[in-house]
């Protein structure tokens, strides 16, 4: 099922909103840094193929890639709403809003706070982990999810090739998982994939 209107709208009202907005501010914390739209259409082709159910995002922003998710989620069966975590309030009062601009605020929960505070409450379980925040604290969120993944879990990390540097604490973390298959897409950022090879539990 394509993207409705009302969803194609907001996307495009946001990626315009956000380009001019990062362009002008210098404050890298007011910026929205969405993710390109490629790795958008990346994320949505990988949760429709996988029947993904129970996903999570770290690292809301204004909403732009919550947005994709959620309708994503919306048209998959038995799925939950997304959660989605921001710890600037502005910025998750934003993505709120944009979120029932396009129709999704039932198929969306933005919690706001420090995530890794707030993923170690969570119950999950996950079957898909987006992590687009700070890269520095993903490695501790990994592990304080790995209890709460599916046998089968997807884990998705964008900035792979953008920042390199920053992810590798998280990219190491992987070499104690050997049950996980993973690689890098070089689209936008660079998109980290990591699937767990068990049976779904
Ligand atoms: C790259 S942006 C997310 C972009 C978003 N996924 C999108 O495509 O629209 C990263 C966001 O993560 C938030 N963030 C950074 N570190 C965080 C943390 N430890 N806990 C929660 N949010 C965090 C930032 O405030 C920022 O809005």
């Amino acid at each position: 099922m394509g993207l409705s209107l009302q969803v194609q709208q907001v996307l495009a009202e946001l990626e315009a909103f956000g380009r001019a907005n990062d362009q002008r501010e210098p404050d890298r914390a007011r910026k929205m840094l969405n993710l390109e739209r490629e790795t958008a259409e990346l994320l949505r082709a990988f949760v429709l193929s996988a029947r993904r159910k129970r996903v999570l995002e770290i690292g809301t922003s204004n909403g732009y890639s919550a947005i994709w998710l959620a309708s994503t989620l919306q048209s998959i069966p038995g799925s939950a709403p997304l959660l989605t975590i921001e710890k600037d309030a502005g910025k998750a009062q934003s993505a709120r809003t944009n979120l029932q601009k396009a129709g999704l605020a039932d198929h969306a929960v933005v919690l706001d706070g420090p995530a890794t505070d707030l993923v170690s409450a969570l119950p999950g379980p996950f079957d898909c982990v987006f992590f687009d925040a700070d890269r520095i604290s993903a490695p501790e969120q990994l592990r304080l999810l790995l209890p709460k993944l599916t046998g089968d879990a997807l884990l998705l990390a964008d900035n792979v090739l953008s920042h390199p540097e920053e992810i590798a604490g998280y990219l190491k973390e992987f070499d104690e998982l050997p049950d996980f298959v993973t690689t890098t897409v070089p689209v936008g950022k660079g998109l980290h994939v990591a699937v767990r090879s068990g049976t779904a539990r």
